[in-house]
């Protein structure tokens, strides 16, 4: 079915016709001519954000090839700040970085920030992650749990009337469900003001064979979330950072959306990042030492000096397994992805002239796409197609110095990203597990009696809130002590 254009649409689909075929890629103009006038104006609006002028070096460098990904010279295990208070077999104060980050936080110089641009399709979960009902016990969504870290902190360090802002990444694929969900839980408590949602931006999806850009349907261009390094770019974009700048923020707590535990605003952290005698405040990062040398968690080290991140697909099968003289792993310092970020960072790396870029990572995907010579929609069973993201650790190298803390698993890393089942790690079931072992860990510590299975797991299941406690010294709080009990019964579901 053919309809009628109006001239300026036609001369248009010429334009995007000549600047396509340039490089390859007029194909995406295929059903062009068959569209209703709406439909042909939004694929033109998608076309004219092809940045075509750098696609076709894109596309001969990541998806006709795979690069290897840069390897540096001398790569080395850093020292991080450790549980045991020392670094590099030097002591640090924990109690004086508190009081520094106390004191940021008290001063309104720090924002919470979210990435939850993802698409979570491990978990099998329809909509955002954020959604995903994540507390041990009381089920509340995982946005919620987020929510309930900053409400906390704002309440124990900040000096009244002043707020933790909490900046949201979308993506444009689940914005609109993201937000709504917000309005519906009425912010979850938090000023609606106070909540910033924001879009990242979008790469398109490539033949893996043939570098094409493929077509989600007739109108609509293949496209998919640019990675989360693409929030160093859209914070800036979007106005965010000029945001953070009017309300006097310098510090960027950032996290990403699956791990309830997360201690979402942390000052221990905070003051660490901001002075440490080794941190030039850019980017900082945590880190929980690895459980096996297969965990799929990316490694912190040094690579000619600098702090990076390696995901651990693209760590060499020697260096993962590498072992020290004492048997443990050489390279163990295993991301939890949680970092602080500087608000001058960021605007540094979004004023150059050339701008910057993050190196993209390649990605096999299965993603349906519409066949050009039916124009119908055509499902994979196998990989067909190459997605390319960057990463948001990949800005560490730019930073002057970078430096590291170390924290427990069982304190603040319970992600969940797969479904449950027999022996799957990072599940709903293992994030349950967690949660209900820290709270056990921090009321035992406090006196309270919890009942236990013979072989030392907890018989009960337990959701500690930060209300109650960011530390477990907060349990001996007076107005946390009165909300305790003296024991758990064996079998019970808590909250506290
Ligand atoms: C991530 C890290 C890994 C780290 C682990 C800790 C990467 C590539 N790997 O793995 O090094 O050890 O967490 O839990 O990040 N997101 C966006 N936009 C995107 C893509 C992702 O906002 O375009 C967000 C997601 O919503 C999520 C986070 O980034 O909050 C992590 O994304 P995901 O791709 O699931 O990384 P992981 O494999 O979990």
């Amino acid at each position: 079915m053919s309809s009628l254009q109006p001239i300026s649409l036609i001369e248009s689909l010429s334009a995007q016709h000549d600047r396509l075929s340039a490089i390859g890629q007029q194909h995406l103009l295929t059903f062009a001519n068959q569209l209703p006038v709406s439909k042909a104006g939004e694929l033109l609006d998608q076309l004219a954000a092809l940045d075509v002028q750098n696609l076709p070096k894109l596309i001969e460098t990541y998806v006709r090839n795979k690069p290897a990904s840069a390897a540096g010279t001398v790569i080395e295990p850093l020292n991080a700040y450790g549980l045991d208070n020392s670094v590099g077999g030097m002591p640090w104060n924990r109690d004086q970085y508190e009081r520094r980050g106390i004191e940021l936080i008290a001063a309104g110089k720090v924002a919470a920030f979210t990435v939850a641009g993802g698409q979570g399709s491990r978990l099998g979960f329809e909509g955002p992650k954020g959604c995903y009902p994540a507390g041990a016990v009381s089920r509340q969504p995982l946005f919620a749990c987020l929510a309930d870290w900053i409400k906390a902190a704002q309440a124990r360090y900040a000096k009244p009337g002043v707020t933790i802002p909490w900046f949201i990444m979308t993506s444009p694929l689940n914005h609109d469900t993201t937000e709504r969900f917000f309005i519906e839980h009425n912010y979850f408590g938090l000023n609606k003001a106070d909540v910033t949602f924001f879009r990242q931006g979008v790469m398109p999806s490539f033949d893996m064979e043939t570098g094409k850009i493929l077509l989600a349907q007739q109108h609509e261009v293949a496209l998919n979330p640019d990675g989360h390094g693409g929030s160093l770019k859209a914070l800036h974009s979007s106005g965010a950072i000029a945001e953070m700048r009017k309300r006097g923020i310098e510090q960027i707590c950032y996290c990403q959306i699956d791990n309830p535990l997360v201690r979402v605003i942390d000052p221990v952290f905070l003051g660490l990042h901001v002075a440490a005698p080794d941190s030039s405040g850019e980017m900082s990062s945590k880190m929980v030492r690895k459980a096996s040398a297969g965990e799929k968690v990316g490694v912190l080290r040094k690579v000619d000096g600098k702090t990076a991140v390696v995901e651990y697909s693209d760590m060499p099968p020697d260096l993962t397994t590498a072992k020290l003289a004492s048997g443990g792993l050489k390279f163990d310092a295993g991301s939890i992805a949680v970092h602080i970020i500087s608000v001058a960072f960021v605007e540094r790396l979004n004023s150059s002239a050339a701008g910057f870029s993050l190196p993209y990572h390649r990605a096999e995907k299965k993603v349906a796409h519409i066949d050009l010579h039916t124009g119908h929609l055509v499902e994979h069973k196998h990989n067909n197609a190459v997605k390319l993201e960057t990463f948001v650790f990949d800005a560490l190298p730019l930073c002057k110095s970078s430096i590291v803390m170390e924290t427990d698993r069982v304190e603040e890393f319970a992600p969940i990203k797969n479904a449950s089942g027999p022996g799957v790690s990072d599940s709903p079931e293992t994030c349950t597990q967690l949660q209900t072992l820290r709270a056990a860990r921090w009321l035992a510590a406090a006196g309270i009696t919890v009942p236990h299975h013979a072989d030392g797991v907890p018989n009960c299941t337990l959701e500690l809130t930060p209300h109650t406690a960011i530390y477990a010294k907060h349990l001996a709080d007076p107005a946390s002590k009165a909300i305790l009990p003296e024991s758990i019964e064996p079998g019970a579901s808590r909250v506290f």
